[in-house]
């Protein structure tokens, strides 16, 4: 998500410092006790973080780290978050390229990947998400019983998460490819989710196991 330039973005997220966490590697190993929860989301891509703070705030028992890159985007995450300061929930917002920096072997539990950018071109398909070279670090800090859930709207990108996914040791657990036919009140609807909602376009869902490798 590209956004305009905000000037009040930057001092904002410097200022935010319980919630943004600046050196995020001072805490691999730590997440757990850092949030005061037994088991740890990650939701890599938060956007303007409407899933991340409806999640968070159903999902209490559990801990949460919203990962956003884009910092004009970040910002106006960070502010909606800063509203309600929670114990369970922080942002890193930095690119998630680097998380084996930040987490340690099993730290996580469940990793959130809601319409993720589809990188349509061949030659910047490494940048998806769900590429294998994502995948294995998802596998490393991944806990045995570990879990991904992923959401999108792009039927392509759906089609090479499958593949990338089960040929890197993952059992498919759920799919859908109309995962709003019916209600599913224990999920939040992402801002991107809501556009395609609106234009009556299908979401489509897996949530995927860590197999035993
Ligand atoms: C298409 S938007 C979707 C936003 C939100 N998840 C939603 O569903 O409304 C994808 C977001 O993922 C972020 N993103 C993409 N690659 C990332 C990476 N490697 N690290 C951190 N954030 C990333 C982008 O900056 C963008 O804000």
């Amino acid at each position: 998500m590209r956004m305009r330039k905000k000037k009040w973005a930057i001092p904002f997220l410097k200022s935010q410092t319980d919630l943004v966490i600046e050196n995020p590697s001072i805490y691999k190993g730590k997440w757990k006790e850092k949030l005061n929860r037994n088991s740890i989301r990650v939701e890599i891509g938060i956007g303007k973080g409407a899933y991340f703070d409806g999640m968070s705030k159903m999902y209490n028992e559990d801990g949460w780290i919203g990962i956003e890159k884009e910092l004009n985007v970040a910002a106006i995450a960070a502010k909606k978050l800063s509203e309600e300061p929670l114990e369970n929930r922080v942002l890193i917002t930095k690119d998630a390229k680097d998380i084996l920096d930040w987490f340690d072997k099993g730290e996580i539990d469940i990793i959130h990947l809601n319409f993720s950018d589809p990188w349509p071109k061949r030659s910047t398909r490494k940048r998806r998400l769900t590429h294998s070279n994502f995948i294995d670090q998802y596998t490393e800090i991944l806990s045995e019983e570990g879990k991904i859930v992923f959401k999108t709207d792009n039927s392509g990108l759906f089609e090479f998460s499958i593949i990338e996914f089960t040929h890197n040791g993952y059992i498919i657990e759920e799919i859908s490819v109309d995962y709003r036919r019916e209600k599913h009140d224990e999920d939040v609807i992402t801002e991107y989710e809501a556009k395609f909602i609106e234009l009556n376009q299908p979401i489509y869902r897996l949530v995927l196991k860590k197999g035993r490798i």
